[in-house]
């Protein structure tokens, strides 16, 4: 039985250069209830790396995940350790990034093709400490969809005691194309893991993998045990605002509001000078997606962002939000 009490029915997907803490926290302030990852850290960055707060620091966002990749047990049991004592809900292990430098490092996708290595790994990390572990992994490797290989995969992977697994659901194609081609070449097959769900029903499958939708997130989220979205969210974060009362009967939503702008703004200010001011504001700066003639504005911000002048920015946001509602009400 899974060890911990929270819906996966919505989980933003790891996003590496996107799931920072900063567009986490602007997630959380738009959702309470979606389950949050972070970005894949390779295992030996999160046991030597001084900067690693930077990526794995959890300022309370919980229900959140902790995405590692690797492949050698010890570095893997210590994340594990680590990953509990940052408060992380879940530990995740990439079993789905097709990466050329990810491959040399021997993890993410390859990792399906020793399936015996991965269990291991996933009994480790459970040993290691008291937190929920999870995997997500492709259906397959290769241009060949193979619904046996997938079912052999999964098989050893349950054996080794994890609850909770999430599928992209296409293959990844190790040579010849992009990390971005292989999000989007591959062909989508989410009856794979329906069929998956069925030979091992006390599993958990969140299915991942081209849902551009929230109404689409949502009829396929009544299919399976819950969904992950990746590109919706990195382009149109502020649709979260609408994830509790859809997914999770909560009263109301959160349309863009100046709340979400002031609440944003006090938490990064006390961060200016330890981070970037552009890594800082960029969760914010998709406010603009899918709103014509905000080229003036857009510009107005970077400039402000070079002048790091941040009581002006967070005007310009502000006064942004104001232009907006004069136009619905217009
Ligand atoms: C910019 C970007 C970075 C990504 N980084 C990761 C990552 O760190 N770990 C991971 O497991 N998947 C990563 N992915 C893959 C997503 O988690 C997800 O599986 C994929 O985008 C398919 O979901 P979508 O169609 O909803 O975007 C990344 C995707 C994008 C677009």
């Amino acid at each position: 039985m899974s060890k911990d009490k929270y819906s996966r029915k919505f989980c933003v997907a790891p996003m590496m250069g996107y799931t920072t803490p900063h567009a986490r926290k602007l997630y959380r302030i738009l959702s309470q209830k979606t389950f949050l990852f972070t970005e894949m850290i390779a295992a030996s960055t999160m046991l030597h790396s001084k900067t690693k707060d930077l990526i794995i620091e959890n300022d309370l966002q919980n229900p959140i995940a902790l995405q590692v990749g690797g492949s050698d047990i010890d570095d893997l049991a210590l994340c594990s350790k680590i990953a509990k004592s940052y408060n992380y809900d879940e530990i995740n292990l990439n079993v789905g990034c097709p990466s050329k430098a990810v491959q040399k490092g021997s993890f993410g996708a390859c990792l399906m093709q020793d399936k015996k290595l991965v269990r291991a790994c996933l009994e480790t990390m459970q040993n290691a400490s008291d937190i929920e572990v999870t995997m997500k992994c492709r259906i397959g490797l290769g241009n060949d969809l193979n619904y046996d290989y997938f079912s052999t995969f999964i098989d050893e992977i349950v054996q080794s005691g994890i609850n909770i697994i999430y599928v992209h659901a296409r293959n990844a194609i190790l040579n010849g194309i992009s990390p971005k081609g292989n999000r989007s070449i591959p062909r989508l097959n989410y009856e794979f893991v329906k069929k998956i769900k069925k030979e091992h029903p006390h599993v958990q499958f969140i299915l991942n993998g081209g849902i551009d939708s929230l109404d689409k997130a949502y009829a396929l989220s009544k299919e399976h045990d819950g969904v992950m979205l990746g590109r919706l969210i990195q382009n149109n974060p502020f649709c979260l605002g609408k994830v509790d009362k859809l997914f999770f009967s909560f009263k109301g939503e959160k349309n863009l509001n100046k709340k979400i702008i002031l609440d944003y703004f006090n938490y990064i200010k006390p961060k200016i000078g330890n981070d970037s001011i552009f890594r800082l504001l960029s969760p914010l700066l998709q406010i603009f997606f899918g709103i014509p003639d905000s080229k003036k504005l857009k510009t107005e911000i970077h400039q402000q962002i070079k002048d790091q002048e941040i009581d002006n920015l967070e005007s310009l946001f502000l006064q942004f939000i104001n232009l907006q509602k004069k136009s619905i009400l217009s």
